[in-house]
C-alpha cells in the first residue's frame, strides 16, 4: 500500500519520487484484458427505462467532449490512464464493484465517477453500472441534469425491484440514482438489501462504480466499504490534509486499490507532480 501514501504525500506537498504512480499497475495489459473480454460471454440485461438527459452525456464528460478544447486534452489523457489502470486492476483481481470515495466532501468524487463510468463503458463489451450511493446528499442525478422518481433508496427500503430503479444512459452504461433519505442512511447501506443489490448488479454488469459519500465526518462510506470488492480514494490537491487522507486510507484497508489526485495545478506539473494530475475541463464544470 506504499504507493498510496506516496500519492497522498504528493497531494499534501510532501516530496516523493517522480516515478511513483497514483494507481497500482497490474498485469495483464489493457490489450490482453480487452481480448479476454471480447471472448467472454456477453451478460444479458433487461432493458430499462431510458433517461432523458438535460445535456448529452458526451458533453458532460471531459474524456470525450467534442470538440476537444485545448485545456481538456490533459483531462482526456488522464482519464484514459485512469480507465486503463482501474480496468486492469479490476479484471486481474476479478473484482466487479468499486467504491469511489474520499476523506472529505467536495473532493471530486461525483465528477470523477461520471467521467470514469462513461470512459469505462466505452471499452468494447464492457457493461457498466453507475450507482449513486450518497443517500444523504446525492449528486449524480443533478450532475446529469435529470430527476428520476425512483432510485437506490427505494430498493434498499424494499419498495422496488432492481429493474424499477435502474435507468439506461447508453448501450453499455446504466445508472441507479437515489433520492435523499430522512431515515438512517448508514442503516440502509449496511442492510441485507444492499448485499442483494450488489449481488444482482454483479450478475448483470462487468463493473459497478459507486459514487460514495466522504469517509468523514459521517460513517456511510465506511459501512459500504466492506461490501464492495475495491475502493479508490479521490484526493483533491491542495485541499485535503495528508493526515486525514491517511486516516481514510487506513479505514479502507485492503479494499483500497489506488488513489486519484484531482485538481492539481497544471502549471506545477513537471518534476513536482510528475504528470500524475487530473484536471477536468471547463465543459464538465460549466454543466454541473
Ligand atoms: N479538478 C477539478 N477542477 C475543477 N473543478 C472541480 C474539479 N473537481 C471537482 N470540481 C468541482 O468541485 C465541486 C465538487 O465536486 P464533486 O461534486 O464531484 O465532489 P464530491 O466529492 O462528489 O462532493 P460531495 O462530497 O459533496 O459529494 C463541483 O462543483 C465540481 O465541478
Ligand atoms: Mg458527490
Amino acid at each position: 500500500m506504499g504507493f498510496f501514501y506516496q500519492a497522498l504525500k504528493k497531494a499534501a506537498g510532501v516530496p516523493t519520487s517522480p516515478n511513483e504512480e497514483l494507481v497500482e499497475r497490474e498485469q495483464p495489459t489493457f490489450e490482453e484484458d480487452l481480448r479476454d473480454k471480447t471472448a467472454a460471454a456477453t451478460p444479458t440485461v433487461k432493458p430499462h427505462r431510458k433517461l432523458s438527459l438535460k445535456f448529452p452525456l458526451e458533453s458532460l464528460v471531459a474524456f470525450l467532449s467534442p470538440p476537444v478544447e485545448d485545456e481538456n486534452v490533459i483531462a482526456m489523457e488522464q482519464c484514459r490512464v485512469l480507465r486503463a489502470r482501474i480496468w486492469e486492476t479490476m479484471r486481474h483481481k476479478q473484482f466487479k464493484s468499486l467504491l469511489v470515495t474520499s476523506a472529505m466532501p467536495a473532493e471530486g468524487k461525483t465528477l470523477l465517477s461520471v467521467n470514469l463510468a462513461f470512459a469505462l463503458s466505452q471499452i468494447e463489451n464492457v457493461r457498466v453500472l453507475l450507482v449513486d450511493a450518497d443517500l444523504r446528499r446525492p449528486g449524480l442525478a443533478r450532475f446529469l441534469g435529470m430527476m428520476p422518481d425512483k432510485g437506490l433508496n427505494n430498493f434498499l427500503k424494499g419498495d422496488e425491484s432492481f429493474d424499477d430503479v435502474c435507468w439506461t444512459l447508453n448501450d453499455s452504461l446504466d445508472f441507479v440514482p437515489t433520492q435523499p433519505v430522512e431515515e438512517d442512511a448508514a442503516e440502509l447501506l449496511h442492510g441485507q438489501r444492499m448485499v442483494e443489490f450488489l449481488r444482482e448488479a454483479k450478475q448483470r454488469y462487468d463493473l459497478i462504480l459507486m459514487d460514495a459519500p466522504p469517509l468523514f465526518p459521517i460513517v456511510d462510506a465506511q459501512v459500504v466499504a466492506p461490501l464492495v470488492d475495491a475502493a479508490v480514494m479521490v484526493v483533491r490537491a491542495g485541499q485535503t490534509s495528508f493526515d486525514l487522507s491517511r486516516q481514510g486510507a487506513d479505514i479502507l484497508k485492503g479494499k483500497l486499490i489506488g488513489s486519484i489526485l484531482n485538481g492539481a495545478d497544471v502549471g506545477r506539473k513537471t518534476a513536482y507532480y510528475g504528470g500524475y494530475y487530473t484536471r477536468y475541463g471547463s465543459q464538465a464544470k460549466k454543466k454541473n
